[in-house]
């Protein structure tokens, strides 16, 4: 099975992408978390990537595919996948069906993740992420146990620069004007998609992507 999960910033893809693939055995590709692993290491892609993500706009398409094709030689081919924060336009999902044709695989299902705006702006305003392990908190919803500490590995919990304000407006703008037209491209392909409401708590929204993909 592969799944693309779409939804704005802060919608909760990769709250929601972590619970499902550990407890099905999925593989979780998330392109933010492979740019900001990238950014980490100083690689040359990571430092190509930062002056984008610090200004809420999208890596040209070509950084992405390339890492996207190197992250899925580690992956086996029988394995389910659920994409998260990719593909974020037409020509990464064109490119994308070609890589997964290459493995006897297709998208089959597109889950889009929905919330108001004022939902969003909150969750990202709270959210605290792990640099080290990647682990994600929110101090209004899910805080850790030791004020900005990780739970996982006990490094120090940062805001993300893309976090900030002006830079969260920017990317709903992007998500609008640049991501959210492949509801509609994936509509007219053979893949399901089904819109579920992200507004609630994290476990009902969890019960509510597993029904969307038959788990
Ligand atoms: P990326 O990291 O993908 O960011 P995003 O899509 O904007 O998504 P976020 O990570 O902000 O939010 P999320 O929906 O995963 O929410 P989360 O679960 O963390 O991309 C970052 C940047 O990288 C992009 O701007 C772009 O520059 C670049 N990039 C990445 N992929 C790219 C691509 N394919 N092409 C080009 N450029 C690309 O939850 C948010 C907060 O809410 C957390 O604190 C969480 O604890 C909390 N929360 C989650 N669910 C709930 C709930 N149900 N109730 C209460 N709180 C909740």
């Amino acid at each position: 099975m592969v799944v693309i999960l779409l939804g704005p910033p802060g919608v909760g893809k990769g709250t929601q992408a972590v619970r499902l693939a550990d407890s099905v055995g999925w593989e979780h590709v998330s392109t933010g978390d492979l740019l900001r692993a990238a950014r980490r290491d100083g690689t040359e892609l990571g430092q190509k990537a930062q002056g984008y993500m610090d200004a809420g706009e999208l890596v040209p398409d070509a950084l992405i595919l390339d890492l996207v094709r190197d992250h899925l030689k580690g992956v086996a081919p029988e394995a389910g996948i659920i994409f998260d924060g990719f593909p974020r336009t037409t020509a990464q999902a064109e490119k994308l069906d070609g890589v997964l044709q290459g493995t006897r695989r297709r998208v089959d299902r597109v889950v889009v993740f929905e919330a108001s705006d004022d939902e969003l702006v909150k969750r990202l305003a709270g959210r605290r992420s792990c640099p080290q392990c990647g682990a994600v908190f929110n101090v209004h919803f899910t805080p850790p146990e030791n004020e900005g500490k990780c739970d996982r590995c006990g490094a120090a919990l940062v805001h993300r620069d893309d976090d900030q304000p002006d830079t969260v407006l920017r990317r709903l703008v992007v998500y609008r004007e640049q991501t959210a037209p492949l509801i509609e491209w994936y509509g007219h392909s053979d893949a399901k998609v089904v819109p579920v409401s992200a507004e609630a708590g994290v476990d009902e929204v969890q019960r509510s992507f597993r029904k969307a993909v038959g788990r």
